[in-house]
C-alpha cells in the first residue's frame, strides 16, 4: 500500500489541494461504511431465525431450550425460551420479550445480568436506526413465539 499523502502532494502543485484529496478519500470511505450496514439491512432485513442463530443460539441453544455451547465464563443457565408462554399463564408475553430485548433483564437480587441489552447493541454496534432496531426485535420475538412448547 503506497503512502498517498506525499504522492498527492507531488501531483498537486498546492499542499491544500493534496490535503483535500486525502480528506475526500477519508469521507468517501466513511460514507460507504455506514451506508453498507444500514442500507443493506433496509433492502434485505435478516429473518428472526437468522438473527437468533447469529446472536442468541450461543447461549440459548439452537433449540431455544437454554443449552447453548457458551457455559464458561457464564454462570447463569439461560432460561428455556420455548416455555415463555407456559410460564406466563398460557399467553406468549409479547411486551415482556420485546422489553427484555430492548432494555435488558432486570434482576434485583442477582449480580449483573448476563443477558446482553440488544436494543443498544443493535443501535450502536450494528449502527441501525430506530425502525430497524424495532424490526429486528419484532422478528426475534415472533421467531421465539412461533416455537413455544404446546
Ligand atoms: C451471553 C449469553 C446470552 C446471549 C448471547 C443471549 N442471552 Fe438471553 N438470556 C441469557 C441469560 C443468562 C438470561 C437469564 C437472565 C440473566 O441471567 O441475565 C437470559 C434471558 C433472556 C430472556 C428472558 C427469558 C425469561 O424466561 O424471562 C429472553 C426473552 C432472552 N434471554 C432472549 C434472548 C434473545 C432473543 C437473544 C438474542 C438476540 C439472547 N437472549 C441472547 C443469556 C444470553
Amino acid at each position: 500500500m503506497p503512502i498517498w499523502g506525499p504522492v498527492f502532494h507531488q501531483i498537486e502543485w498546492d499542499v491544500d489541494r493534496g490535503n483535500v484529496r486525502l480528506e475526500n478519500l477519508v469521507k468517501y470511505l466513511e460514507s460507504i461504511q455506514s451506508i453498507n450496514s444500514t442500507q443493506e439491512e433496509r433492502v434485505n432485513p435478516p429473518s428472526g431465525a437468522q438473527l437468533y442463530r447469529q446472536h442468541c443460539a450461543a447461549c440459548h441453544g439452537n433449540d431455544l431450550k437454554g443449552n447453548g455451547p457458551a457455559p464458561y465464563p457464564f454462570k447463569d443457565l439461560p432460561p428455556d425460551l420455548t416455555t415463555l408462554a407456559k410460564r406466563h399463564g398460557g399467553q406468549f408475553p409479547d411486551d415482556y420479550v420485546s422489553d427484555v430485548l430492548r432494555n435488558g433483564v432486570v434482576m434485583a437480587a442477582h449480580g449483573p445480568p448476563e443477558m446482553p441489552t440488544w436494543g443498544t447493541d443493535f443501535r450502536v454496534v450494528d449502527r441501525l436506526d430506530e425502525t430497524q432496531v424495532t424490526l429486528r426485535i419484532t422478528s426475534l420475538k415472533d421467531y421465539i413465539k412461533s416455537l413455544q412448547a404446546k
